[in-house]
Order: C-alpha cells, then sequence, then structure tokens
C-alpha cells in the first residue's frame, strides 16, 4: 500500500493548490489526470492509493459508475451495483416468457408485498403503510391533492425545496386559491420555531424536505417529532419530501412523527430509475384521500357504482406497474443491506468531515452546508469564490475533468453529493480542481 503522501506530481494548473490543501488530515492528492483523456476502461478512480477497507473496495467494483469518475451526483441520480441490474434485467426476461402465464404472474405479484414489507422493515413503517411510485415526486403529488382545499387555505414550505416541492403548490395556488408561506431552513435556523411563526387558522399542511438538496441540512428526527406533535394538535398535516433521505441519512418514519413522507429509489438507496414509495400513517388512510385511483387501489368494485378501497397504503398505487423495476428496488436495499446502512451512513459521514475540513483549510472556498453531525448529510455544499459560476464550473468539471458534481439554489453554491463508495482522494481532488476553476 503507497503511504498516502506518495503520489507523483499534480498537473500544474491554477497557483499553490498543494499548498493550501497540504497539512489537512489525511487529504491525499490525486494526480490529476482528466477522466475525458483516459482510456476507455481506465479509471483513475479505483482507490488503489487510498486506504479502503475491503467492504468499500468491494462496492466499488460493484458500481460501475464509482470508478468510471469520481461521482458527486448521488443526490440528482444515484448509480447502482451491477448485481441489481442484472436481478432486474432477469426478472424482465422471465416475465417476458409469457407475462400472463400463471406461474410468471405468481412470482411477479409477490414483488410489490415484499419490496413494501422491506421497506417497512428498513425505514420504520407498517407494511400497511407502504405505497410503492415512481419518483418522490409522484408521493409529493399524491398528498398534495389529498386534501379538500379552501381558497385561502395555506401550505408551509421552506426557502429550500426542491421544485418537486413547489410546483404542485403553485398549481394549487392558480387552480384553488391556496397561500403559500416560507420559513427559513438554512443551516442553524430553529425548525420548530420557524413552523411556529407561519402557522395560521388557515394552514392545513406543512411540507418540508428531510434532507435539503441545497443546503445538504438534515431535520433532526426529535425536532421533527416535536413539530409532528404540535402540528397533530392543530390538526395540520405534516409532510416531508425524503429525496435524499434514506440511504443518505438514518431514516425512521415512524420516528420523524410525519404523516406522510415520499422518497425514491433511484438516488441514495442506489435503485432503479422510476421508483419510488410514499409511507402514510395508518391511522390516516381515510384522510389521506386519494386523487388518482384505477384498478389496483380498490378492494372491491361492481358496476352499479359500488367500491371499497384497499384497508392500506397501497390503495395510492393503479394501474400496470413496472415490477421488474420493483424487484430491482428491492434487490438494491438488499444491497444496502448486506454492505450495511449502519457503516455507510458512519463512513458517508467520516467522509464529509473530511471534506469540511479541507474546505475550511481552502482560502478562497467555505462551507455553505451544515458542520455539525447532528444536521449534516452526505450533501456537501461548498461557496465559491466571488464571480465563480457554479453553472459553467459544473459543466466544466463534466467535461474536461469528469469530475460530476451540481449547481445548486445558492447563486454561489456547488454540491458534492458524497456516498461511502467516493473517497477522501476524489474529494481532495474535486475541491483542487474546483480551486483551479474558479481561481
Ligand atoms: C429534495 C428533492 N425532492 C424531490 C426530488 C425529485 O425526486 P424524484 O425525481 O424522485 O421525483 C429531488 C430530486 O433531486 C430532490 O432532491
Amino acid at each position: 500500500m503507497a503511504p498516502r503522501n506518495a503520489f507523483p506530481t499534480i498537473r500544474a494548473r491554477g497557483l499553490g493548490r498543494r499548498q493550501f490543501l497540504a497539512g489537512v488530515p489525511g487529504l491525499a492528492l490525486l494526480p490529476i489526470v482528466p477522466v475525458g483523456r483516459l482510456a476507455a476502461g481506465e479509471s483513475r478512480g479505483d482507490g488503489a492509493a487510498e486506504d479502503l477497507p475491503d467492504w468499500v473496495r468491494r462496492a466499488r467494483e460493484e458500481v460501475p459508475a464509482a470508478t468510471a469518475s469520481p461521482y458527486f451526483q448521488t443526490g440528482g441520480i444515484g448509480p447502482s451495483p451491477t448485481p441489481v441490474i442484472e436481478q432486474l434485467a432477469d426478472r424482465l426476461t422471465f416475465q417476458n416468457r409469457s407475462p400472463a402465464a400463471t406461474h410468471v404472474a405468481e412470482v411477479m405479484n409477490r414483488i410489490e408485498p415484499e419490496l413494501r414489507a422491506r421497506l417497512a422493515r428498513v425505514f420504520g413503517a407498517g407494511e400497511d403503510e407502504v405505497a410503492l411510485t415512481h419518483s418522490t415526486s409522484e408521493g409529493i403529488s399524491i398528498v398534495a391533492w389529498s386534501l379538500n382545499w379552501e381558497p385561502d387555505d395555506e401550505v408551509v414550505i421552506s426557502n429550500t425545496e426542491h421544485p418537486a416541492n413547489v410546483i404542485p403548490w403553485y398549481v394549487l395556488r392558480d387552480r384553488l386559491g391556496i397561500a403559500i408561506r416560507e420559513i427559513d431552513l438554512s443551516p442553524g435556523t430553529d425548525l420548530v420555531a420557524e413552523v411556529q411563526r407561519q402557522l395560521s387558522d388557515r394552514t392545513r399542511m406543512v411540507s418540508l424536505s428531510h434532507v435539503s438538496r441545497n443546503n445538504g441540512r438534515t431535520l433532526r428526527t426529535g425536532d421533527s417529532a416535536r413539530l409532528a406533535e404540535l402540528l397533530r394538535a392543530r390538526d395540520v398535516r405534516y409532510h416531508l419530501d425524503g429525496a435524499q433521505g434514506p440511504g443518505c441519512v438514518a431514516t425512521d418514519f415512524a420516528a420523524l412523527g410525519c404523516d406522510c413522507y415520499s422518497t425514491c429509489g433511484h438516488k441514495w438507496l442506489l435503485g432503479p430509475k422510476g421508483t419510488g414509495a410514499l409511507f402514510v400513517r395508518r391511522a390516516l388512510l381515510d384522510e389521506v384521500q386519494l386523487s388518482w385511483a384505477g384498478a389496483h387501489s380498490h378492494e372491491t368494485m361492481d358496476y352499479e357504482g359500488n367500491y371499497t378501497l384497499l384497508p392500506s397504503a397501497a390503495r395510492y398505487e393503479f394501474g400496470t406497474r413496472a415490477l421488474a423495476d420493483f424487484h430491482g428496488f428491492g434487490q438494491a436495499i438488499q444491497w444496502m443491506e448486506d454492505t450495511g446502512f449502519e457503516r455507510i451512513l458512519g463512513r458517508t459521514d467520516e467522509l464529509v468531515e473530511h471534506g469540511i475540513e479541507a474546505i475550511r483549510q481552502t482560502p478562497g472556498l467555505s462551507v455553505a452546508s451544515p458542520e455539525d453531525p447532528a444536521d449534516r448529510s452526505g450533501i456537501l455544499v461548498v461557496r465559491l469564490p466571488e464571480g465563480c459560476d457554479p453553472t459553467k464550473l459544473y459543466r466544466d468539471l463534466a467535461r474536461e475533468e469528469g469530475i460530476l458534481a451540481s449547481p445548486v439554489r445558492g447563486e454561489r453554491d456547488f454540491r458534492l453529493s458524497i456516498h461511502f463508495f467516493n473517497t477522501r482522494e476524489e474529494i481532495s481532488s474535486a475541491l483542487e480542481a474546483i480551486v483551479s476553476r474558479c481561481a
């Protein structure tokens, strides 16, 4: 194993990068070779120079995108392990042998109940509280349209939401006349006090990100539970947008206390694209009303005008389903469990700590995401020097250095989504490249 500081020269570009990155504990500098210039199949991200634990090395071998380039886009779209995609493809091929054959249908029909049960077990819900969706956005829209909104009713969101948790409220505003209020969820604000300030006798729903895609802030579970209690006492529905939650931070639906939680399989859980879940508290199933329904939502029906809905959250599902994708979603969670959620989250946090430390020691850069371990997540947000355009930076890094990261809403903010399969070296190299391009 090469000692950490034994790397050859870095590509000469920008001034003094080695100086400001030197001395950061464990901060190893890689020779910077734009990934775009590597031969096919060649990778600079095999982590060989870094003393990676075996379980990380094995995981990286199974996730092709993890070694194809420094991959900091899990918060945008997560890469999947090869075995997950193979199992999905096998199941699709199996189904296609004869989709209507009873022995095939029997196997395919087990996929959804098994996935609901797995999601329930891993993320603290009851099996009957899980609906399978195709995205976080689908879950959010189901929740947004579940109330009989009256003009001037109010929803509370925050100043750091993804469009998925903004557009539905704009639509409801324009169609039904609701009002939107906003709280400040910048790092360090008091969640409960912020919401309390915006509550009125017209508030009917609070809908916030569990983890902000823009500033990386995680709502503390205890704070969320306190907020839930307060909202329940006022009969205000509480929804969390958990697109960035499961697989990124510890996530327990019951402990968070919210009424509804929307999430997806295709980010931090490394599942197939177009998979998601909505958790709805059992006691609220009849109050979180359906706006879309169809075959699959009902338990009984006739053609005389009668029907009963499924007694579980599966009532929010309808139509023919992408069962092989859901099989892949289940396999992805299984892969994460086999890898170990606890060590995944632990390593992600260590890497984020490393990134924070490196940014602190880098003149011109600062940390825009929370630094307190209780508030942070795998989303590390770098505040760029004045005049550095995050969108241009994103394009340049992707095209010329093969580093995949993302601009976010803050006009000088740049996001590194750090998952456990990333390495310290990748983070250090990305920061070097950022500084160099912003110089
Ligand atoms: C906080 C947040 N909510 C919702 C979404 C949309 O997720 P999906 O594509 O699963 O609908 C994203 C995607 O980046 C997100 O970051």
